[in-house]
Parts: C-alpha cells; structure tokens; sequence
C-alpha cells in the first residue's frame, strides 16, 4: 500500500503518492457522503477520541461525523473541564486515555509540537487536529481536494495565501503540501504577519494585495488569529480591510477563473467580503467543508489498515 504513516501528525511526513492516495480515496466518500445511506463498516470496532484543547466548531464535528460514518465508537471529550485543569499534565491525561485503549485519537492543541510529543507516549494512531501554529494537516488536505475538484488538477497552479500567515498552520500546511504537488505559491500580507524567513520558504513573498493576486488560480484567505498575537500586529481592523480585505477590486486582479478560499472561521468585513465568500460562482468555501468530512474519513481509515496491519505482525511475532 502506497500510504504508509502510522500516525497524520503533518503534511510535512508525507510523501506526494501518499497525498494523492490519500486524496484518491477520499473522493469515494464524497460519493458515500452523497448518497441516502452514508453508512460504513471500516471503523465497525475500533474507539475513535476527540481531545479539542482548543474551540473548534468545523473541525471537531468534522472529525465526528466522519468517525460515525465509518461505525467507529467516537467519544469527544471536553477538554476544558478536564483535569487538566485542576494540573494533570498532557501526558497524564494521554496515558490515562491510552489506558482505555482507543484506536485513534483525533488532537488539537495551542502548543506547537504537543500532538507530536503526545503520539510519542501512546500505542494508537494519532490525528493532529492542529497544534499551534505549526500544522494542520487534514486541513490542508481538504483545501488539496477542493482545488483539484475545482480546477481539475493538483499541479502547475498559482495559488496565493493572504492575511496572517505569522501564525497560521493552515499556511504552513498548505505551503508545505501545494509545494510537494509543484505548484507556486505566493504569500500575501503586511510585513508584520509574515514568518522570519519566509523567502526561504521557496515561495514569492508581497505585501501588496493587487500585485500578490495578479494572474492567481487559487486565493486562499486567512483570519486574523488574534488568539496567537500578543501586542498589535495591525494598525486596526478597517484599514487591514482596506489593504489586504478581499474584496471585488483586489480579486479582479487574479485569474478571471480564479477560487476563494476560507478555512474559517470567517470575519466577514476583516479578512474578506461577505458578498464575495457568498458567490458560488467564486467561493469554494462551502465545498472545502464537505471535503473535510470525506478527507478525515479517509485519513482514518488508512490509517486504521496500517494500525491494524501493525497489530497483525505483532501478534505474528508473539
Ligand atoms: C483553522 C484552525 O483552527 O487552524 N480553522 C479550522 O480548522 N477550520 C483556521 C482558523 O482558526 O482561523
């Protein structure tokens, strides 16, 4: 088998074959997702745990969904009423739920590098929901299938990504994965939301709107992630609108036939125009959230073959 990971802990990790395997799959669930009968047996046994430590809407019912579907008993925990609150550290509370023997555990954390550290101490497959801003993996995996359903390819595409990109794992992910598949990537955004050496990254760096669209097949917006800033990176909200908002006026200057992209949440009058993320003739917004469902199915069932393979040998072994 062509996908041989046994955890989803970035794009980083994988290989292209991998990515279009993984994408190949995932459109089979867009079928099931489609059909009256949404129901699977791939994950029929196996325990899937949710562990947000941080608020997420579309992701973790994402996640959700796609574990019913596949019949997995899925379990979310409320992370903010945990123990670890009360001081139990990342570590306890991972091994006091590998302890409950779940077969895959879907985390989101603020810190980067936690989902790594925390797959390291338990015996199941290990998802990372984002962490921090260093990745999000089935994100970016998502926005790979939306733009190859939208523009019938994968490859040789100019794809803009605008806002914060200083503390996006959205970018990173998909910096990472749209440079695998070879195709050129632009960052747009003011000086102070692009990542220290960030023309290294082997993309153009602008932080002009009309400039860093210009001829674009794909822009792809962010949100402000006020969360993550300490102190103001922005003049303010209005005159960010002004300069980097999408609007009619900057996306004239991409590719007549060019996608808008939101991985949401959206600030509507921030980062984009309302009536722009509406246009279904632009916005693919609403289509990158059917992929998430088919994508993490997919995750999770290759995943799954490789965690049970794994279990195979092992038994093998004695
Ligand atoms: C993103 C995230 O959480 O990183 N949202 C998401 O997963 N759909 C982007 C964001 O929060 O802005």
């Amino acid at each position: 088998m062509t996908f041989r990971a046994r955890h989803l802990l970035g794009i980083e990790h994988l290989a292209p074959a991998e990515i279009v395997a993984l994408l190949d799959l995932a459109e089979d669930y867009v079928r099931l997702n489609r059909s009256t009968s949404k129901h699977g047996e791939t994950l029929a046994g196996l325990t899937q745990i949710n562990m947000f430590f941080e608020a997420s809407t579309r992701t973790q019912a994402s996640f959700e969904l796609a574990g019913k579907r596949l019949g997995a008993d899925v379990m979310n925990m409320a992370m903010a009423h945990s123990s670890l609150k009360k001081g139990e550290t990342l570590i306890d509370t991972a091994l006091t739920l590998n302890a409950m023997r779940p077969d895959l555990l879907v985390v989101r954390h603020p810190s980067s590098g936690a989902v790594d550290l925390l797959a390291q101490k338990v015996t199941c497959a290990v998802l990372n929901a984002g962490d921090g801003r260093h990745e999000h993996p089935t994100q970016a995996l998502l926005d790979a299938l939306t733009i190859r359903r939208a523009k019938g390819r994968l490859h040789r595409l100019t794809v803009a990504i605008c806002g914060d990109i200083a503390h996006s794992r959205v970018a990173r992910s998909n910096l990472i994965l749209l440079g695998k598949m070879e195709n050129r990537v632009r960052l747009v955004g003011p000086p102070t939301l692009m990542p220290a050496g960030a023309a290294d990254l082997g993309c153009e760096v602008f932080d002009d709107m009309r400039a860093g669209l210009d001829g674009a097949d794909v822009v792809m917006m962010l949100r402000l992630q006020k969360e993550r800033m300490d102190g103001a990176f922005i003049p303010s909200e209005r005159e960010y609108y002004h300069r980097y908002g999408l609007d009619a006026d900057k996306l004239g200057h991409a590719s007549p036939d060019a996608i808008v992209m939101h991985p949401g949440p959206m600030n509507r009058g921030v980062e984009i125009d309302g009536t722009i993320a509406d246009d279904i003739n632009r916005s693919v917004i609403q289509e990158q959230v059917e992929m998430g469902v088919a994508v993490r199915m997919a995750a999770m069932d290759l995943l799954a073959r490789n965690l049970r393979a794994a279990r195979d040998e092992e038994a093998a072994d004695g």
